[in-house]
């Protein structure tokens, strides 16, 4: 039987979420992940999490191992996986505290490993990787729904959609760049969204993407810009809350068997060599 079907990765200010849980040591043909993974169950289902950043936030954004991350999850039976991430909002209107639910997503990261489609053979195979993924939709539109669903039951009215820009980091962006994002029409901008979705799609999982704005990015405000201390700050008032919406999406998520979104699917038509874990 698999230790976990569902997934979550947790990122600044997120440090723990389980309340009665395993704690397992997984290596990867990628490398370690980013910690431990914490074993536990939320309404009868068995759920792995996952410190993005380690536990004592000892890994900035550009040096997470994410591919180790999601082949560690995806080598334990994790079909499903929720990232819940700090954000800055590029509106006034998304201000600290909101959640919003983004549906699309714009990388402008600059040196991430993005791919396990790198020409090479997946690990224990013998064909080399050259695939080609769609990857026009980036979230799962059940978890999504999922998770639209798990905040409003818990009267937190989320922004349903959006565009998250992700950049390089780990500084926050110049008050140009800021405007240039929000021009463009994107909603909110973080560190940390990809490349985890990608990888997500290239694994067959599932993967949704929970934002909370901790901060008004440099051009949506008129002071000094952000700072890591108001983000921690912010994320540390909402963590509550943002656990509950996390407990109920978990218990909402389809059976992994039963997945019909073309998360599930993403591989039709080509031939990976080898059995994803
Ligand atoms: N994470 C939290 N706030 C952020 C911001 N303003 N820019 C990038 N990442 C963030």
């Amino acid at each position: 039987m698999a230790d976990a079907e569902i997934g979550v990765i947790g990122g600044s200010g997120f440090y723990s979420f389980l309340d009665d849980v395993t704690e397992i040591t997984v290596d990867t043909p990628y490398g370690s992940p980013s910690d431990s993974v914490f074993l536990g169950e939320i309404a009868g289902r068995q759920v792995a999490f996952l410190p993005r950043h380690g536990r004592d936030h000892r890994l900035p954004p550009h040096r997470i191992n994410y591919r180790a991350n999601l082949w560690a999850l995806r080598s334990l039976g994790v079909r499903q996986v929720l990232g819940p991430c700090a954000v800055g909002g590029l509106r006034p209107e998304y201000g600290p505290g909101t959640l919003l639910v983004p549906d699309q997503l714009v990388d402008r990261t600059k040196a991430r490993t993005q791919t396990y489609f790198d020409g090479h053979p997946l690990p224990g195979g013998d064909i080399p990787n050259v695939v080609h993924l769609s990857f026009a939709d980036p979230y799962c539109p059940t978890g999504r729904q999922a998770a639209v669903t798990a905040a409003r039951g818990r009267d937190w009215e989320p922004v349903d959609g959006g565009t998250l820009v992700v950049i390089e980091g780990p500084r926050f962006s110049t008050r140009a760049e800021s405007r240039w994002h929000a021009a463009q029409g994107w909603s909110v901008v973080g560190m940390t969204g990809h490349p985890e979705a990608v990888l997500a799609r290239e694994l067959s999982l599932c993967y949704t993407s929970l934002t909370l704005v901790t901060d008004l990015d440099a051009g949506a405000e008129a002071g000094d810009g952000v700072s890591h201390e108001e983000v921690l700050q912010v994320f540390a008032q909402n963590v509550g809350r943002l656990r509950e919406v996390l407990f109920d999406a978990v218990a909402a998520l389809p059976d992994s068997a039963d997945r019909d979104c073309l998360c599930a699917d993403a591989h039709a038509g080509w031939d990976l060599g080898i059995e994803l874990p």
